[in-house]
């Protein structure tokens, strides 16, 4: 049998929006350091029973992540279909020398698809205006960021570097100008409070001077931009738009304690990570500070086997804190008990 050589580069989708309102969608695809924003809506499948069902269907499934075995990513598949000639056609683009500014803002292409017969077809538009942004939240001129440098996207050089399994089109891996490698914690819109909390709270790691070789994510800068827009009646509107946190690089590939811990993890192990990151919550808790969302997703266990604490960002996750003590030291000990049986048993609380 011959072997049929799939040529299509690798994309992804980097953002889906959607509403209960109505039956529009907009996709943002991502190939081969190119943007596409598809849009859909059940009237241009009129032409198509059959088309407009299945739509309907698997909007139905991203609403609920999940519905007869089918996942959002039924979605994507089908709506990339008619996409998938354009993106053949991309020829590769080197890495090499990008910095954040390509993937922040790069060349960008909207489509509207629509039934021909029982077939869907993507039409390029033209307008280039109105695009979706993906990153990024926005803040008045003089809000202040300190102690921390903000970065222009066009200072942060990107790797092609990929981390942990399956490809991915979001940089992570970035450096500085000066070489030292950073996380790049991308900041959807809409994550102002989440944001500015987790910033609140590495300053206070910042202003408790903890002992350099402890186990916690740190924050080194901002990429942020500056924005002015002509507004009415008072003339221009300036404001910082910030697209995401420069932590420190936890060497992890991707691994939470959460994968880490196996039914068949060694025991040292098993203890190494329970002493390691009990020791560095009870530093947090020494200074006054709290963890927030304490669960065993925000703990990295690095190559050299290694426990971190990273996830400032607040909030709790029902199973490992219960809502009442939600962003207390107390709902940090909880959890702290919750993860160490974890460790011990490989098993997530009953109630999860
Ligand atoms: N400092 C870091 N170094 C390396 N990887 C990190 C770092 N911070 C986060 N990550 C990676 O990103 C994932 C999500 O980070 P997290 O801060 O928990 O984001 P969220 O607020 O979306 O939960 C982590 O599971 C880890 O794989
Ligand atoms: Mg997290």
């Amino acid at each position: 049998m011959e072997d049929i050589v799939d040529d299509t580069p690798f994309w992804s989708v980097l953002k889906l929006t959607f509403s209960d309102q109505s039956t529009d969608s907009e996709f943002v695809f991502t190939c081969r350091q190119r943007r596409f924003i598809v849009r859909l809506a059940v009237e241009n499948l009129a032409a198509s029973p059959q088309l407009r069902e299945k739509y309907l269907f698997l909007l139905d499934v991203a609403e609920h992540v999940e519905l007869d075995g089918y996942t959002v990513d039924d979605l994507y598949d089908w709506v990339a279909e008619p996409m998938l000639p354009i993106f053949r056609q991309l020829s590769p683009r080197n890495h090499i020398g990008s910095t954040l500014d390509d993937f922040l803002f790069p060349e960008t292409q909207v489509y509207e698809v629509l039934a021909d017969g029982d077939k869907m077809v993507a039409i390029q538009q033209q307008e280039a205006e109105d695009i979706p942004k993906v990153f990024g939240v926005s803040f008045p001129e003089h809000t202040e960021f300190t102690p921390w440098p903000v970065f222009a996207p066009s200072e942060i050089r990107t790797s092609n570097e990929q981390i942990g399994a399956g490809p991915s089109h979001a940089p992570r891996k970035v450096f500085l100008n000066d070489g030292t490698a950073a996380y790049l914690k991308l900041i959807p819109p809409g994550d102002d409070s989440i944001l500015l909390h987790e910033i609140e709270t590495y300053r206070q790691i910042h202003a408790a001077r903890l002992d350099k070789g402890l186990r916690i994510s740190r924050l080194i800068g901002l990429v942020g931009s500056r924005e002015t827009q002509d507004v009415a009646l008072h003339g221009q509107d300036v404001t910082v738009t910030i697209y995401g946190l420069l932590l420190t690089y936890i060497d992890c590939g991707h691994k939470t304690l959460l994968c880490a811990v196996k039914p068949e993890t060694p025991e040292h192990l098993r203890a190494q990570w329970a002493t390691q990151f009990g020791h560095a919550l009870a530093q947090l808790h020494a200074a006054g500070l709290v963890w927030g969302d304490a669960k065993p997703d925000n703990v990295l266990v690095d190559r050299h086997g290694d426990a971190w604490i990273i996830d400032f960002g607040g909030e709790y996750t029902e199973g490992w804190v219960e809502r009442g003590v939600a962003g207390t030291r107390e709902g940090d000990v909880q959890a702290l008990g919750r993860i160490t049986e974890f460790i011990r048993t490989a098993k997530e609380p009953t109630s999860i």
